[in-house]
């Protein structure tokens, strides 16, 4: 995954080597929100800094939310994002869990399509590129108290973006999280809240430095439960038992630890198109390594808005490295990938309901007071 630091550059230079949101756009949407007023005070507004007090909570406490989604150009020209509105749920969803204020699902779609509407410039066109979007929800407040914010700031980002481990979409590597614990059930895994990532990093980092691409985390009581990467969910596609099949795919269930993947729900609706048999079940990292070794595992693949799908050729653990499927990408991962990718540039028809068209006609309107 690219990890260089964001800057500005002009728009087409951006537009023809994005790489992964190494560029910020030109504006953000802001929207604010007080105990007093509600949603309010809502602009598009040139990208600036923000300057905030050394005391305001999110500092000091991590109420910190945010979402990942992308628009994509569209044969006719025009925009459209990818299932906007179920990552605006999920925004309000993660925010409640960390006792933030939920933002109206409306507020979240206008101020998105505002935003791609005015950086329209900076969106690229080729197969799976697109404009990553950043809504980012924090505690605005300045109280050393240990209490919930009474004031919260969303700011909407826009990044140009390639895949995040490239166009290229080679097969990562991944390591197993031996010892580290990312999340417990009834912690905050499956809010998309800054401390999750954060809680991430150090065992990525030493992932990284063993020459691994990601971790592969295992639930924080066994050990023994495949859960997820640190930005992605997982699948595997297994030889199926009934011939007429051929494969089934599996991934784990979402039961408090896990991203609720967007990505993840399209592979499990797209696997259905496909005839593809599907199934959220418990995944013993022992079946995936046996399972690779023997061949009846012979596939897995992660997936997220900002990977997309991508295969996963090798994984290691204590006894060392597994290679799953020859360590090549299999036909079912190109396969679900492709269709997504169809969907999302406008080329296969969206019968699933999943874009939503940005207009550049359309005036930017959105001057919500909305109350909770
Ligand atoms: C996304 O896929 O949108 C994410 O938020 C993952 C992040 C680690 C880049």
């Amino acid at each position: 995954m690219s990890d260089g630091a964001v800057t500005s550059t002009d728009s087409a230079a951006a537009r023809r080597d994005p790489g992964f949101c190494r560029f910020h756009t030109d504006h953000t949407a802001v929207v604010h929100w007080s105990s007093d007023h509600g949603w309010s005070d809502y602009s598009l507004e040139p990208y600036a800094p923000i300057t905030m007090d050394p005391g305001t909570l999110v500092l000091h406490y991590g109420q910190s939310v945010f979402e990942g989604l992308k628009a994509f150009r569209q044969p006719d020209g025009s925009a459209a994002l990818f299932r906007p509105a179920d990552h605006a749920h999920r925004l309000a969803r993660s925010a409640r869990r960390l006792a933030m204020a939920e933002m109206p699902a409306s507020l979240f779609l206008a101020a998105c399509a505002d935003l791609v509407r005015a950086d329209d410039g900076w969106l690229p066109g080729e197969p799976g590129q697109g404009l990553y979007l950043r809504p980012l929800m924090i505690a605005t407040e300045s109280a050393l108290g240990l209490r919930d914010s009474r004031r919260y700031r969303c700011t909407f980002l826009a990044y140009p973006a390639d895949p995040c481990f490239g166009r290229a979409f080679a097969p990562i590597s991944v390591l197993t999280s031996a010892g580290a614990v990312r999340a417990v059930r009834g912690g905050v895994g499956e809010a998309k809240c800054s401390g999750n990532y954060a809680a991430s990093l150090l065992t990525r980092k030493q992932a990284n430095a063993r020459g691994y691409d990601e971790v592969l985390w295992l639930d924080g009581l066994e050990f023994r439960w495949v859960e997820e990467l640190s930005g992605m969910n997982v699948f595997f596609v297994w030889r199926a038992d009934d011939e007429r099949h051929g494969v089934r795919l599996t991934t784990p269930p979402c039961q408090g630890t896990i991203m609720r993947g967007v990505t993840r729900d399209s592979v499990i609706a797209l696997a259905g198109d496909l005839g593809i048999p599907v199934t959220e079940e418990p995944t013993p990292i022992d079946a995936v390594l046996s399972g690779a070794r023997s061949g009846r595992l012979v596939e897995m693949f992660a997936c997220g808005t900002a990977a997309v799908v991508v295969a996963v050729g090798r994984i290691a653990d204590g006894d060392g490295d597994t290679v799953i499927g020859g360590g090549q990408e299999g036909a079912v991962t190109a396969r679900v990938r492709h269709t997504l990718m169809e969907i999302q540039h406008g080329i296969r028809p969206d019968t699933h309901g999943w874009l939503r068209s940005v207009r550049k006609d359309r005036a930017s309107v959105h001057s919500s007071t909305d109350r909770q």
